[in-house]
């Protein structure tokens, strides 16, 4: 299938780390120029030159996401530079630890570090996105239906992320551009090595974990998000509009006391 997205200009935040880094690959590899937003240069402009030595485009723009201007600037500079953004991808989000016992200023902290930034990062690229009827993308988390605890400041985030797909979709529609949410549950990255690390064992719990996910018993790859991302960004997926897609293996939808291996059938 051609997805339609050779020389397409696409925006994503975190775009050099975990699943961030397939998006960048995945793109690139439909012939997409992928602008990473990200933090940190030395990680990024090593993805590039990788991508580049694939025959691909990816640039970085270094942003810190929680800076509002910046934000506004960055994509300033990249429509600037391409003429055009066909499609952003609010990717970048931490699972922080902003729970009730944190206080309500690390709960702020948490909404400005995964929610407020995709706001303004749409809202900088909104002309951009209408004249190219273009779409977003929103990265989401399983744990915005399921709860995970001790995290309150990501799940609300995670939760405002399903809504304002909706949200959206519904104030683009009359200009033809997309809004789709595709949900993570569990897949090995930077930011999951460091979370399962934490754990008292972490081998331990890894294997529980991968047991408790029907399709397969493993974790998500990193590319199986990264090329829902891409298709539903891309122009072949043109009549998909508020959808929350779950790329996580049955995990968070399906009946486990059946499908998890060692359950009574
Ligand atoms: N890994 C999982 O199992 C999982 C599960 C559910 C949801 N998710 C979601 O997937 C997305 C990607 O997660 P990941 O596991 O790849 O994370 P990661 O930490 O491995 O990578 C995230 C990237 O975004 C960048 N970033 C984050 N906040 C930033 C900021 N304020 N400014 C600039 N750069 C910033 C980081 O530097 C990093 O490069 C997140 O939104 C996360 O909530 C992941």
């Amino acid at each position: 299938m051609n997805l339609e997205l050779a020389s397409k200009v696409v925006v994503i935040s975190g775009g050099a780390k975990g699943i961030g880094e397939a998006i960048t690959i995945s793109f690139a590899a439909e012939g997409a120029v992928a602008c990473i937003l990200g933090r940190n240069p030395v990680e990024a402009e090593e993805l590039c030159a990788r991508v580049a030595e694939d025959g691909g485009r990816a640039e970085f723009f270094a942003c810190e996401l929680t800076d509002e201007n910046a934000v506004r600037e960055v994509v300033g500079v990249i429509f600037k530079k391409y003429g055009r953004i066909d499609c952003v991808v609010n990717n970048a989000g931490v699972n922080d630890g902003a729970g009730l016992s944190s206080g309500v200023e690390a709960f702020r902290e948490s909404l400005e570090k995964n929610i407020v930034h995709c706001f303004v990062l749409v809202q900088a690229a909104m002309d951009a996105l209408i004249a190219s009827r273009g779409s977003v993308v929103n990265v989401g988390s399983k744990c915005a239906s399921t709860g995970q605890g001790g995290t309150s400041g990501y799940v609300a985030s995670k939760g405002a992320m399903n809504a304002l797909t909706r949200e959206w979709a519904i104030d683009f529609a009359p200009h033809g551009v997309r809004v789709n949410c595709v949900i993570p549950a569990e897949v090995m990255t930077p930011m999951y090595q460091k979370w399962i690390a934490s754990r008292p064992d972490p081998s331990g719990a890894l294997a529980a974990i991968e047991q408790t996910i029907p399709l397969g018993q493993r974790m998500t790859t990193a590319r199986e998000i990264a090329d829902a991302v891409v298709f539903a960004a891309s122009p072949r997926s043109s009549h998909t509009t508020g959808q929350i897609i779950y790329v996580d293996g049955g995990y968070t939808h399906l009946d486990r006391a059946v499908t998890t291996k060692g359950a009574a059938k």
